[in-house]
């Protein structure tokens, strides 16, 4: 009998022992998560201050039960580069992929290397084709709605040429304008062009196309373009329309160093909101951008990848079509300026 009673509080220690985790530090308890983070260029403002929004929230999302290691990789605008990069970060061992791709179209080999050995992948930036994105349940797309910024861009712009007869240089009641394109085939460059040009014509604004060019989202890029047509057309430039604010930044550069006095130069418009573009904003250089919303965009990226990983049920995210989250844009011009230079001057918004 007395055997038997030991027996039993034996059994019961041991089932408590199992139940508890007895005898494991908090240490060990702590899961890591590894994060390979791979980007189409290094060389891009606007995704590596996205990145950097990304680190400070997949920091915050930490605990004593989860350590997060983000990896950067850098794809150097290759999409077979950035293949071999994403294939060495699954070797290495990585759970979750946040991935902006270099070709929106070519994203097959990332995929059936991810699906093998069963990492989700996060898309972010630069939208997958449909068709590709449906392919998996466990891939998903973050981003803006590119339409929304260029109608913002184009409303800002209509604003202003309204309210000031003077961006009508020639006064000829047309708007001669140039157009700085950010990338061929990119959904936001294609998109922001022509929804920022119909915008602008819906809200009366008579315009006359001098050029378009591509400048591939680059500041450097845009400042040669647009000394080019500076030297072209001169002083009959009244609008520049930019699909972001490095582009934007390109062509103050440009009047900058041509010598412009501010009264023959344009009125500029970039998308982003980037912090060199909001104090170009409050200084009168740029008179209006759109605020891309990188800390939005990287909070819904860190706190998808984190449930992803934990295999949580996916409950409080706005999702189109159960694999998109889109962020909305916001007009930032001379009305609200100071707003954002406050907001930007430390913590995420
Ligand atoms: C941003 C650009 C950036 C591009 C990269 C766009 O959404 O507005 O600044 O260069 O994404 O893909």
């Amino acid at each position: 009998m007395k055997k038997h009673i030991i027996m039993t509080i034996m059994l019961f220690l041991m089932i408590l022992i199992v139940l508890t985790g007895c005898g494991k530090s908090n240490n060990e308890k702590q899961k890591t998560m590894r994060v390979g983070v791979v980007l189409y260029t290094q060389d891009d403002a606007f995704i590596n201050a996205l990145t950097d929004c990304l680190k400070h929230y997949f920091e915050e999302m930490e605990d004593e039960n989860l350590k997060i290691i983000m990896t950067v990789r850098d794809g150097k605008d290759d999409q077979s580069v950035q293949d071999d990069v994403v294939e060495g970060m699954i070797d290495a061992g990585c759970d979750v992929l946040c991935v902006d791709l270099v070709d929106r179209t070519a994203p097959s080999k990332i995929i059936e290397m991810a699906k093998k050995e069963d990492i989700p992948i996060i898309f972010f930036n630069r939208e997958p084709v449909r068709e590709d994105l449906m392919q998996w349940d466990k891939m998903y797309y973050v981003g803006g709605d590119a339409e929304q910024s260029g109608i913002m861009q184009g409303e800002i712009a209509a604003d202003v040429i309204h309210a000031d007869e003077g961006c009508d240089k020639n006064g000829d009641g047309r708007i001669q304008y140039v157009l700085l394109e950010g990338e061929a085939g990119h959904q936001d460059a294609i998109i922001r062009t022509d929804s920022v040009v119909k915008t602008l014509m819906d809200n009366n604004v008579k315009l006359e196309k001098l050029s378009y060019q591509f400048a591939n989202w680059n500041r450097a890029q845009a400042e040669n373009k647009m000394t080019q047509l500076i030297e072209q057309y001169g002083e009959e430039i009244e609008l520049v329309l930019s699909n972001n604010d490095e582009m934007a930044l390109g062509a103050v550069a440009a009047y900058d160093s041509m010598g412009y006095p501010e009264e023959k130069r344009p009125i500029i418009f970039g998308i982003d909101g980037l912090s060199d573009v909001l104090v170009a904003v409050e200084e009168g250089q740029i008179q209006g951008t759109v605020y891309n919303d990188k800390e939005g965009q990287a909070r819904q990226m860190a706190k998808l990848a984190v449930d992803l990983y934990k295999g949580n049920s996916l409950t409080g995210y706005d999702f189109k079509d159960e694999k998109y989250i889109i962020l909305s844009y916001k007009k930032v011009d001379a009305s609200n300026i100071k707003e954002y230079i406050i907001d930007d001057t430390g913590a995420a918004k």
